[in-house]
C-alpha cells in the first residue's frame, strides 16, 4: 500500500494514559500520521511526541493556539522541537496572529499551520452570544478567507463544510476533516458524520479518525478497512 494513502488517515491519540497511547502506536502497523491534542498533551505531551518522532511518524499537534501574535509566533517556534507536520491555530485570533504563525513555520520545510474556523460544537446562537452576528456557515467562509489572505493554505473543517470550502477555494487549500465514521462504526458523540469515502469525495485531503480505530478490538483491521475504502477514489 502506498505511503501516500496511509498518510491521509490521521489517528487521534485521545488517551488519558501514555501507556495506552504508546501501545496503540506499537499495535497499529500501517498508521503513519497521529494527532496529539490537549487531553494527551497536558499529561504526557513531550513523552508521546518524542516517541512519535523516534518512530518517524508524522504528527498533527492540535493545540489550537489563540493568543497575541508574538506569543503564537513563539509557541509555533517552540513546537519545532517535536517536528510536527501540522500545528493548529484559531483563525479568530486575527490577521496579525495568523501571519505570525505562518512566519514562524517558515523555518521548517515540512511544517504547515492549520486554521480552525468555527468549532462544530458552536451553534448560530452560541456565535451570536460571542458578539458575532453571522451564521456559522458564513463565519466559516469569512474566517477561512481571512486565513488565505494572511498566507494560510491549510484548514480544519467539518465534513459539512468540505463542499462549500472546495467550491470557493478549489485546489488552493488543504482540508483536514474530523467527524468521520465508517458505516460500520458507532457514532458516539459525533452527530453529523460522513463516511471516509464520502469525506474524500467531498474534497477532504486528510481524515482525522479516533474511536473507530482506537476503540476497536482490532485497530489494525479497522485501519485497513478504512484505507481500502478510500484507496482508488
Ligand atoms: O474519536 P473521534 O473519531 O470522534 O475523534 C475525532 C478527533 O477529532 C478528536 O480528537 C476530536 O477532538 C477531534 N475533533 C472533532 N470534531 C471537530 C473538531 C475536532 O471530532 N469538529
Amino acid at each position: 500500500m502506498s505511503r501516500n494513502m496511509r498518510e491521509r488517515i490521521i489517528v487521534a491519540l485521545d488517551f488519558d494514559r501514555f501507556e495506552v497511547a504508546e501501545s496503540l502506536v506499537e499495535t497499529l502497523k500501517d498508521a503513519i500520521f497521529y494527532k496529539v491534542g490537549l487531553q494527551a498533551f497536558m499529561k504526557y505531551g513531550p513523552k508521546i511526541l518524542k516517541l512519535l518522532k523516534e518512530k518517524k511518524k508524522s504528527v498533527f499537534l492540535d493545540l489550537k493556539f489563540n493568543d497575541i501574535p508574538n506569543t503564537v509566533f513563539w509557541a509555533v517556534k517552540s513546537s519545532m522541537i517535536y517536528d510536527p507536520r501540522f500545528v493548529s491555530i484559531h483563525l479568530s485570533g486575527g490577521r496579525e496572529m495568523i501571519k505570525k504563525a505562518v512566519l514562524a513555520a517558515q523555518d521548517s520545510a515540512e511544517m504547515k499551520i492549520l486554521g480552525v474556523s468555527v468549532l462544530t460544537s458552536f451553534s448560530d446562537k452560541d456565535l451570536a452570544e460571542t458578539g458575532v452576528e453571522m451564521t456559522t456557515d458564513d463565519a466559516v467562509v469569512k474566517l477561512c478567507s481571512l486565513g488565505v489572505e494572511s498566507g494560510l493554505d491549510s484548514f480544519v473543517c467539518s465534513p459539512m463544510e468540505l463542499k462549500p470550502l472546495r467550491a470557493k477555494f478549489r485546489g488552493q487549500i488543504r482540508l483536514v476533516t474530523p467527524g468521520i465514521r465508517p458505516a460500520w462504526a458507532a457514532k458516539g458523540d459525533q452527530k453529523r458524520v460522513f463516511t471516509p469515502r464520502m469525506a474524500i469525495e467531498a474534497g477532504a485531503d486528510y481524515l482525522v479518525i479516533g474511536r473507530p480505530i482506537t476503540a476497536s478490538k482490532d485497530p489494525n483491521g479497522a485501519f485497513t478497512v478504512i484505507l481500502n475504502e478510500i484507496t482508488g477514489l
